[in-house]
């Protein structure tokens, strides 16, 4: 029998409930702690979920003198940075909510953190536990494509901004491009073995937030509802991707990796495949010189992705697995973001350098 995880909670607001959730359906699982920022609420949170013996705390360091294996971070983003390096000095194992950080130079310290605590810092992708999503890595990652040198990918909502920390500039740091971006790059970037980014021409707008016609909080909104960019990784592989909270448009069309042997075509079933909508998956290559399309099957699931990547969080912790969505590879994921937001502002291409680790 593996054992028994204690697991604690910083955050409880929205997100919190479903790793909660997650975490009630695992008989070798306690939550053992919730902390939040607001006076009564993780006590509140405890209640409601009832968590029977748990503890709360409105500040995370004294959650973090308990003797806890791992932590889940559900602060908004702008906290993700400092809680996770204080979990990790406290010798917790940490599952972060996306993205991962507001700026590069937060991922970097907390990938920093991560290697000296010796602990694993995960960071909350279900989309990678979506059985076609799956299909796609695989598919990528088979070889059959020959080389890969251009993706197209990302995704767009006709009207999908939400309201809160997520339009705070100061408290998620970025829009559309962090909330739904970075699921759309892990989507590509996974399936391609996370390559090296060089560096990014974008842009980014906000036509939509800020303007009350479609907007509640039209005065509040300080961040991207839009984004597009142009990335170019090692290896002469380059990336259009564009990503969007609001448009007048049904579409943005599909994810296609163009590779030397083949091509792939991802069809999202909605605003984008990068939440595991997908309606088809074809496969375009030529058999003895004939132009052919091989429909990939596209399976109809029950997978609770949400579930899974909690679990696998956890059985990596009981089995000493490495993190399995690695801090220091979503850096990349994070970089990028960082590169288009600085591209966009300054209105030129911009090199995104990474830190040795
Ligand atoms: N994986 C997903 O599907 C998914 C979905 C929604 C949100 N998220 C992510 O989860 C995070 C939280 O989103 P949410 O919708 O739950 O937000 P929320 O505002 O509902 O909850 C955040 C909670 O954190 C608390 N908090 C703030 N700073 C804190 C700190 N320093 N210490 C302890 N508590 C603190 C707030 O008081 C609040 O209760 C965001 O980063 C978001 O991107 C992920």
């Amino acid at each position: 029998m593996a054992k028994r995880l204690k697991i604690g909670i910083i955050g409880s607001g929205g997100i919190a409930g479903a790793h909660v959730r997650a975490y009630k359906q695992m008989e070798d699982v306690e939550v053992a702690a919730v902390a939040d920022i607001i006076p009564g609420k993780a006590e509140e949170f405890i209640a409601r979920h009832e968590l029977a013996g748990a503890q709360g705390f409105d500040d995370h360091h004294r959650l973090l003198e308990l003797d806890l294996d791992g932590v889940s971070v559900c602060t908004p983003n702008v906290s993700h940075g400092a809680t996770s390096i204080d979990a990790l000095q406290a010798g917790k194992h940490v599952l972060v909510e996306k993205p991962m950080s507001v700026t590069l130079e937060q991922a970097v310290e907390m990938v920093q953190a991560a290697k000296r605590a010796d602990r694993m810092l995960s960071v909350a992708f279900q989309p990678r536990y979506d059985p076609n999503m799956q299909a796609v890595r695989d598919i990528v990652r088979s070889g059959q494509l020959g080389n890969v040198y251009y993706v197209q990918t990302g995704g767009g909502r006709r009207r999908g901004m939400p309201q809160g920390t997520f339009i705070s500039k100061e408290l998620a740091g970025a829009g559309a491009l962090a909330d739904i971006g970075c699921y759309s790059l892990d989507m590509v970037l996974n399936a391609l073995g996370y390559p090296k980014p060089i560096t990014v021409s974008a842009t980014t707008s906000n036509h939509f937030g800020t303007n009350p016609k479609y907007h509640p909080q039209a005065n509040r909104f300080e961040v991207e509802d839009f984004g597009m960019a142009m990335i170019r990784f090692e290896r002469d592989l380059v990336v259009n991707f564009k990503i969007g909270w609001a448009m007048h448009m049904d579409t943005l069309g599909p994810t296609l990796f163009l590779g030397t042997d083949a091509g792939l075509k991802v069809t999202p079933s909605g605003s984008g495949a990068w939440d595991g909508g997908i309606t088809s998956i074809a496969l375009y290559h030529d058999i003895a010189g004939h132009q052919t399309e091989s429909p990939i099957p596209v399976k109809q699931h029950q997978v609770n992705i949400f579930y899974e990547k909690i679990r696998d969080f956890v059985s990596a912790v009981q089995e000493g697995r490495p993190a399995p969505i690695p801090g220091s590879e979503i850096i990349r994921n994070q970089a990028i973001i960082d590169g288009i937001l600085r591209s966009s502002a300054l209105k030129r291409e911009v090199d995104i350098v990474i830190p040795e680790l």
